[in-house]
């Protein structure tokens, strides 16, 4: 069948479309349709369905005869040590750690915040909630203690899961005093914290809150999967919005189940038992979707990685997960091939691999920028598929859906609409634009099934945030155009969220960081264009009167605060002081303009700029730190 023929299916009979998909779920009970509008616009999907993800991801491949093969490939090169965990013993360890959630109270609907770097036990955790409904929320090892204070705020976990450290190739970062400082800034206190030892570092316990891992599991009654309604949330995931205070995605469990598994085969073109590797983190959306439930829902061997594509210990590391696991397909963000291509530009390092099981690159994460594509597709021999998506929507909104039709390649595009999403590029006013014309990236409601139906504990904020600008479509936040032949070209954000190593990072919220210094009177956080990271937050300050001799003193300051406020990911470490910013007569900051300075862009002056010469101001002091920069 050819992509057209399968989109035109979808477009003239969703509510079939959909229905057909239910056929490769288990189900306790059938949905009675697809499409649930009662509480329009919180649209819903399968909702009188039930249905348990960890059944169908784990339990029932070992009934069918899976039990042997590998669900986990844990490869860490940052800890010398690698395993493999079955279907059964994958059932085995669930059913196990979901015991101890039950003894401790966790109920179905009760949150439980993980809190775990790349090993076996995050995704084994995120399993044990699904199977008796509790509801999770993972919170990338990257964050700071208020980070992770503000998400245990908003999602009131009864309790966390975690572990003694997480290990990154510059040494370890102990887990527990974060947590306990997490804890302590909370307003709302977990009842307990089960963790797990790691033995590169041991973590002490607060008795009566605290509890082992591998003590609790050892003697945990097996608990086995309850039966759940199919808009049951599966889970939250916090993502960055316009403020420091993040948004918990809410993500479904039917409507995820289903079209999770229709992807495997139709969209990344893969076959169950194949070993799928997505290269990113549980923190994030790829890593929920990608590592943890799309493989084993589907009956693949999904791998862990916890390493970096660079310097753990070389830029060999992919390829020699690749030939050493048999791995087909690969996903990751652009960014870590950026790295790659640097430190081994005419890919030498992949002379030593067998490369032969390999078939496709998939990237996503961030705009693929034609240089990169290009460099793997020469190198790898494989098809190298950019995909547009966002942790909102969890699975792709476009790409090339290999499993049903290779589309001739187009750099620079991320490709066509998958069913489900009917893409409207409109103008500020709401029209449609014509094709080629660039404007903001709409989704006609309603968005299809696996996407969020709304926001945790936050419906009006769903519906300004992403629904009130452009009423009955859902506004993307992404800028671009839909070229003749369908393809879809995203440019840029329409808000304030930047994108950093495929990290999406709220620049308001660093700025209500910055905000914080008691030096800082005001200040404003752009994104600079990098050729490793795509972009890196930059900070320009202004002083308060009386603070001018601590100049000096407040950048290293800045960085140190945004480190320990958000977390070393974030990767800022460009800040400067000026004396005034770029305002419109209105005091509006004129952030967009500071971006074309610092990247060198030309510019036209804003007829609403209130006083012009403050760019030749801002431009004199970006020149000292550097910017914009001369690329070689
Ligand atoms: N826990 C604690 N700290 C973490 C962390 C984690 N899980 N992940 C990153 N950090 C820290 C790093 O140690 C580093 O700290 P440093 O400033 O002390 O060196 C900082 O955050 C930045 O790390 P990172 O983003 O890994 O950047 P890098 O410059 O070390 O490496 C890349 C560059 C491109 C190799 C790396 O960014 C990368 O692998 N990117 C892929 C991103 C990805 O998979 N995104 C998912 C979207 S699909
Ligand atoms: P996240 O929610 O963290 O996955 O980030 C989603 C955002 O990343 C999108 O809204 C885009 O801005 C950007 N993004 C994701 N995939 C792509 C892609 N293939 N091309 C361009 N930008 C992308």
């Amino acid at each position: 069948m050819s992509y057209k023929k399968v989109y035109n299916t979808w477009k003239n009979d969703p509510e079939a479309f959909w229905l057909n998909l239910c056929e490769d779920i288990d189900w306790d009970r059938k949905p009675s349709k697809a499409l649930f509008t009662r509480k329009e616009p919180f649209y819903s999907w399968f909702d009188d369905g039930m249905v348990n993800t960890c059944w169908n991801a784990v339990d029932r491949h070992v009934n069918a005869g899976r039990g042997d093969q590998p669900a986990l490939i844990y490869d860490s090169p940052v800890t010398q040590s690698k395993s493999i965990t079955t279907y059964s013993e994958l059932q085995s360890k669930v059913s196990k750690v979901a015991g101890v959630l039950v003894n401790l109270g966790v109920k179905k609907g009760d949150r439980v915040i993980i809190y775990m770097p790349m090993i076996p036990e995050a995704v084994i955790a995120m399993l044990a909630c699904s199977r008796i409904g509790a509801i999770h929320s993972v919170v990338f090892g990257g964050f700071a203690a208020r980070e992770l204070a503000v998400r245990i705020d908003d999602a009131k976990p009864k309790c966390i899961l975690t572990a003694s450290c997480g290990i990154e190739p510059n040494g370890l970062v102990e887990y527990k005093p974060l947590l306990d400082e997490a804890i302590e800034l909370a307003n709302c206190k977990p009842q307990s914290c089960v963790l797990y030892q790691r033995e590169q570092c041991h973590a002490d316990l607060i008795e009566g809150r605290d509890y082992d891992w591998n003590e609790m599991t050892s003697s945990a009654t097996p608990s086995d999967c309850v039966s759940l309604p199919g808009d049951h949330p599966l889970y939250i995931l916090y993502t960055s919005g316009t403020t420091g205070q993040p948004k918990g995605v809410v993500r479904p469990s039917a409507g995820h189940l289903a079209v999770l598994h229709w992807t495997m085969k139709n969209f990344y073109g893969v076959e169950p038992g194949e070993v799928f590797w997505a290269a990113s983190d549980v923190g994030w959306v790829v890593g929920h979707s990608y590592i943890c439930y799309a493989p084993l829902i589907h009956g693949n061997t999904t791998v862990i990685y916890e390493g970096k594509p660079v310097g753990t210990p070389d830029a060999g590391a992919f390829w020699r997960v690749i030939s050493e696991y048999k791995v087909s397909t690969l996903f990751t963000a652009p960014t870590a091939f950026r790295a790659i291509k640097r430190l081994d530009p005419n890919a030498e390092l992949l002379a030593g691999y067998d490369m032969s099981c390999f078939k496709t690159l998939f990237l996503a994460g961030e705009r693929a920028d034609p240089d990169t594509l290009q460099w793997a597709e020469k190198h790898l021999r494989v098809p190298v598929i950019d995909h547009w998506w966002q942790t909102e929507t969890g699975w792709v909104i476009t790409g090339n859906p290999i499993g049903i039709e290779t589309l001739p390649v187009k750099h620079g595009s991320s490709y066509v609409p998958m069913p489900g999403y009917d893409i409207q590029i409109l103008d500020n006013e709401g029209h449609e634009l014509c094709r080629g014309e660039l404007g903001s990236i709409t989704v006609k409601l309603p968005l299809p099934p696996g996407n969020f139906p709304t926001l945790w504990n936050a419906d009006q904020r769903y519906i300004t945030s992403y629904l009130e600008e452009f009423p009955g479509y859902y506004n993307t936040g992404d800028a671009g155009y839909m070229d003749e032949n369908g393809y879809v070209h995203i440019m840029a954000r329409t808000d304030d969220v930047i994108n950093v190593a495929g990290h999406r990072l709220s620049t308001g919220g660093l700025e209500e960081v910055l905000a914080s210094h008691p030096d800082v009177a005001e200040c404003a956080v752009i994104g600079v264009a990098d050729e490793l990271k795509g972009q890196l937050p930059m900070g320009l300050v202004c002083l308060n009167s009386g603070s001018e001799g601590r100049t000096e003193k407040v950048v290293p300051e800045c960085i140190k605060l945004i480190r320990e406020k958000v977390g070393p990911f974030a990767a800022f470490k460009l800040a400067v002081v000026v004396d005034r910013l770029p305002k419109t007569r209105s005091g509006k900051i004129l952030r967009g303009i500071m971006v074309k300075i610092a990247n060198g862009e030309s510019y036209n002056m804003p007829a609403t700029i209130d006083d012009p010469v403050i760019l030749e101001e801002i431009t004199e002091k970006l020149a000292t730190i550097g910017y914009p920069k001369t690329i070689i």
